[in-house]
């Protein structure tokens, strides 16, 4: 089969590749309809995330029809010929965090645990497509993709539905619904959200959703900014405004309530600790750069609510703790619990309360994937979101 290969740092390709087989009696085996890049691909894309491969099959968001289940996969639960969206997480269903809804921490579906665990002391849940430090899983930018746990994670698509419609239930759909519901909104309240990246997008449409009464979204890309005006938030340009002073005006002096951090490590800005972070990267004294993330803590009001979903892989400096302290900030943040909120958010879809597939700017074919990373990278031609079809 083709798929899209990660072939070291800014380098993807489509090569022919074997086709999965099923490996274990919970797998289902899954031609894809529809498959995307999403924002965390591009850190691979760029290097942040240690432990990849040449050859590694990207992918964490896909969607497609079942066209093999193993033995020990229930009819009731998942048959041939189902059309399913899979989640970017792989949870077992059984262990202690996956009965608790805590998806994203199963603690049995990474096989190379020991090498998360000597990272961050516990492994997070495996993920498709990405990196060897959480399974080594092949993704589902290709024809097919093998689905380990298949009786959990895979939501059936009920008839009628388009893919448009539903892929972005594989991840930044549900990833920026957690944001907003991480940040306990209640009437009135201002939430203020760093990038307006696919995740953010959805974060946006998201907090109105849970009630929010203002939401004020933070990039410097024309196009992305505009989608999120036209979701109805108050746009700080990044590179005209100072987003402190600007937050203090739109909230009575007090600053939002909830700053939802949608950007990652690869924030970038204007400012002496972005530079700094450039350095220290370059120096090999940090992973990760924080300018977004420090600009949140020290615009949120006291006592609110700082929610993380852009990814972290590794060390961050100059956060401001004393900020964070004595402003008596909650932080809340993690990789998404798919489970919880695939099947809730459907049922807004089906009622028309939200439409995902606006924010998609490019379908292009699964063999212009390395045309699709540079343009989804470098914020080119107006992309925001790519859908790519291996067919
Ligand atoms: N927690 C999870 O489970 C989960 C799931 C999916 C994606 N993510 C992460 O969410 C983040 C966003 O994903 P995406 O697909 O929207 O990515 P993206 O790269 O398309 O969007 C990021 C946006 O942030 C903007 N940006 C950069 N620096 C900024 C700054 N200092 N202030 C404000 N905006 C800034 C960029 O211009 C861009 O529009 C990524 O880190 C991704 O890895 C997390």
């Amino acid at each position: 089969m083709k798929a899209v290969t990660w072939c070291g740092k800014k380098t993807v390709k489509v090569e022919n590749v074997p086709d999965p087989t099923i490996l274990n009696p919970r797998d289902a085996i899954i031609k894809i309809t529809s498959t995307c890049i999403c924002g965390s691909d591009l850190h691979l894309y760029d290097g942040y995330i240690p432990t990849m491969q040449r050859g590694d099959i990207l992918g964490h968001e896909f969607m497609g029809e079942v066209i093999e289940v193993g033995k020990g996969v229930a009819s009731d639960k998942l048959r041939v010929g189902d059309r399913v969206v899979v989640p970017f997480t792989i949870a077992c269903g059984n262990c202690f965090f996956c009965k608790q809804q805590l998806w994203s921490s199963c603690d049995n579906s990474n096989p190379n645990a020991w090498i998360a665990e000597k990272a961050f002391g516990f492994t997070p849940s495996g993920l498709f497509g990405y990196s060897h430090m959480t399974g080594g899983y092949a993704g589902g930018q290709a024809e097919f993709a093998r689905v380990p746990y298949a009786d959990v994670g895979p939501l059936k698509v009920p008839e009628g539905m388009t893919d448009d419609q539903v892929i972005f239930l594989s991840d930044i759909f549900p990833t920026g619904y957690m944001a907003a519901e991480m940040c306990d909104i209640k009437s009135g309240d201002t939430i203020a959200i760093w990038g307006c990246g696919p995740v953010g997008q959805f974060a946006i449409r998201s907090a109105f959703l849970l009630g929010a009464s203002q939401v004020v979204a933070i990039d410097s890309v024309p196009e992305r900014m505009e989608l999120a005006a036209k979701a109805g938030a108050t746009i700080i340009d990044m590179r005209d405004e100072w987003i402190y002073d600007r937050l203090l005006d739109l909230t009575g002096g007090r600053g939002p309530d909830a700053c939802i951090e949608a950007v990652g490590n690869e924030s970038h800005g204007g400012t002496l600790d972005a530079y700094y972070d450039m350095a220290a990267l370059a120096t090999f004294q940090v992973t990760d750069k924080a300018h977004a993330l420090r600009q949140c803590i020290n615009c949120c009001r006291k006592g609110g609510t700082v929610s993380i979903v852009g990814v972290y892989g590794g060390i961050v400096d100059k956060i401001p703790m004393g900020a964070a302290m004595n402003k008596g900030l909650t932080f809340r943040m993690g990789q998404t619990h798919m489970m919880r909120y695939m099947k809730p958010l459907l049922e807004h879809i089906q009622a028309g309360r939200i439409d995902p597939s606006e924010i998609i700017s490019h379908r292009l074919l699964l063999e212009e994937a390395p045309h699709a990373y540079e343009i989804f990278k470098h914020k080119r031609d107006g992309c925001v979101k790519v859908v790519l079809k291996p067919n």
